[in-house]
């Protein structure tokens, strides 16, 4: 997919406000993957999808950028919470599309792609688009390198992560 100037500037601006949002921001409180956070890990998810999403046809950027940069957004810290430690992995998918829903004036498809981003932990929710599948894929991808990395380098290289997502398109 070829994007004009102006299409990239489009979402490029999108991108920025979500990154400057208030609401947003409150990610960064909440951690994940060992030394990563809410807020680095879902702009990395949202780069990564766009990227992705560049390399092939017909997809639906839009829906794909927000929808990435709201999929975790659920607000808590499940770690410190026994019952909602039990039931994380099914259940945040649905909090974190309430909230966006709640904070935000979010298309159904966004909702839709926010729910299904944990498929098959949440068997029943199943990613019915191709956007839904990129999201569910890259998060994928993000949260092993994340997983992989220790906590010594992943500080050492917050700077370097925080600089990587500043932008959509470098
Ligand atoms: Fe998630
Ligand atoms: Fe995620």
């Amino acid at each position: 997919m070829k994007l004009s100037q102006e299409e990239k500037n489009k979402l490029e601006t999108i991108y920025q406000d979500y990154f400057h949002n208030e609401k947003i921001l409150k990610m960064k409180e909440v951690s994940m993957h060992r030394g990563s956070n809410t807020y680095i890990h879902s702009f990395r998810v949202a780069k990564l999808a766009i990227k992705r999403a560049l390399r092939r046809k017909h997809l639906d950027l839009e829906s794909i950028l927000i929808a990435s940069i709201l999929h975790d957004y659920y607000l808590y810290d499940w770690r410190k919470n026994r019952e909602m430690k039990k039931h994380h992995a099914k259940r945040h998918p649905i909090i974190a599309a309430e909230n966006a829903k709640r904070d935000f004036d979010i298309t159904d498809k966004v909702n839709d792609i926010i729910k299904e981003h944990m498929w098959p932990y949440n068997f029943k929710l199943f990613p019915k688009t191709k956007e839904a599948r990129i999201v569910s894929n890259a998060d994928n991808t993000v949260a092993f390198k994340e997983a992989i990395t220790s906590i010594a380098h992943k500080k050492k290289r917050m700077d370097k992560y925080m600089d990587g997502i500043q932008k959509l398109f470098d």
